[in-house]
């Protein structure tokens, strides 16, 4: 356990389907954050991003951390998690604050404030914020302002979108953490977490939408003008295509679980209506044989149900058809054969798989879709660490961090230690 603590970054992925961990080392001549420890293993206790067994999901978690632990060793004390769930919500609001020195110039202090005003709202029931966008800033007369630090006025208005999740949910994650002896630096929603490893500012710039399929959820996230514009989580993911296979074949999950992973197709056109699936050659207790036209068949259904989805969510925005970036498939889903025609043909979009980049060290598991959101993680804690002017690499907190509008961030602080149990 030689390695500087100081100097680590953790993420974690607590997912329906499986919990994924890096252990990451910020040397101070390196850009990049190195990765050294590195693990993903099945997950229990979560259905739909939504924690239903905080006993499985901290065995689950600690299981993770151990193997990523031994990889880089290290002991984690803090780390970075994703948050997940469909009952996300939003609100709009506006904080204004008179700007605090006498000479009128803005300071960071001055935005903290606004920030920390605009969140001054009555929340809906069993609610919490978890990410405060700022949509842009006025001084006095002046409108649409991205960043006024240094700039001279008397009042500071700035207009924000603040994401709520359930309360329960980060009272259960909080829990799984305590009993695992992790303090959490921060929370991430997934889509935010996952756009970070892996789309590019000119993609956000040109307007693009993120598409994560995870095991039990499908989430998204719309960034046009370089701005987060929407965001959201639908209670359906690759795992619903297992089960449709299971029930279609009347098969375990298991057996359907291998059967899509082996010969599952995106596209029932481009498999042969005479090729056959003998099950007995997964698993033994099985007999039969199985058209394997008509798995794809079964595939091509529910996610055609994913991708209406997730088009009527781009109508909704009046984002129809109109993200020049087109659109980035991540999570395991993401992985399935002829996935990439399939959604290019029903969101009527350009589509690729989207690969985190951004980090170092052991590559070449993480090179994966479903790595995006545990290396978004990583790289969201790593923009809090800072150079400071005395060469001291340090984290800085969201409190002491300025945001330019645009910019979205994590409502941290001391807010969760109200969590713990
Ligand atoms: N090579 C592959 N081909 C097709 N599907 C795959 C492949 N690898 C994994 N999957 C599917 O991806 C899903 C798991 O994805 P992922 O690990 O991103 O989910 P998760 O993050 O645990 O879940 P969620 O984000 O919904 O909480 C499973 O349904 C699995 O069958
Ligand atoms: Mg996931």
């Amino acid at each position: 356990m030689s390695k500087n603590n100081k100097d680590i970054i953790v993420g974690i992925d607590v997912g329906s389907s499986n919990v994924r961990t890096i252990i990451a080392q910020q040397l101070r001549e390196e850009q990049q954050p190195r990765i050294i420890g590195i693990s993903s293993v099945p997950s229990f206790g979560i259905r739909r991003g939504v924690i239903i067994d905080v006993e499985d999901v901290t065995k689950s978690i600690s299981e993770s951390l151990e193997l990523a632990e031994r990889m880089a060793g290290v002991s984690v004390k803090n780390a970075v998690l994703n948050i997940g769930g469909c009952d996300i919500e939003f609100q709009n609001s506006k904080g204004v604050i008179a700007v605090g020195r006498a000479d009128g110039e803005v300071t960071e202090d001055d935005i903290n404030r606004v920030i920390t005003e605009a969140q001054a709202v009555p929340l809906p029931m069993n609610k919490e914020i978890v990410h405060v966008i700022v949509r842009k800033y006025r001084l006095d007369d002046k409108d649409n302002i991205k960043d006024p630090l240094d700039m001279k006025g008397v009042r500071l208005e700035a207009e924000t979108l603040l994401i709520e999740s359930a309360n329960t949910n980060i009272k259960n994650i909080s829990k799984c953490l305590y009993q695992t002896n992790i303090e959490i630096d921060d929370l991430v929603l997934e889509p935010l977490a996952a756009a970070k490893s892996t789309l590019s500012k000119k993609q956000k710039e040109l307007g693009v939408v993120l598409i994560n399929i995870g095991g039990g959820t499908t989430s998204l996230a719309v960034y046009e003008e370089g701005d987060l514009v929407h965001t959201a989580i639908l209670p359906v993911g690759a795992g619903h295509v297992t089960n449709d296979i299971a029930i279609g074949l009347r098969t375990s999950v298991e057996v359907a679980e291998k059967i899509k992973l082996e010969y599952g197709s995106a596209l029932s056109k481009e498999v042969d209506k005479k090729e056959g699936i003998d099950l007995s050659q997964i698993d033994s207790q099985e007999e039969g044989i199985v058209s394997r036209h008509h798995v794809a068949e079964i595939i091509e259904a529910r996610l055609e149900e994913i991708f209406s989805l997730v088009r009527k969510e781009l109508k909704e925005i009046g984002k129809d058809q109109l993200l020049p970036s087109g659109a980035v498939l991540v999570g395991g889903g993401a992985k399935l054969v002829h996935l990439p025609e399939l959604a290019k043909e029903i969101l009527g979009l350009p589509v690729q798989i989207g690969f985190p980049l951004g980090l170092g060290g052991v590559m070449d598991k993480v090179d994966d879709p479903s790595f995006a959101t545990v290396a978004g993680l990583v790289l969201w804690e790593q923009e809090k660490y800072v150079s400071q002017k005395d060469g001291f690499m340090g984290f800085k907190s969201f409190n002491s961090l300025a945001r330019p509008a645009g910019d979205t961030v994590s409502k941290m602080g001391s807010w969760l230690k109200k969590f713990l149990p």
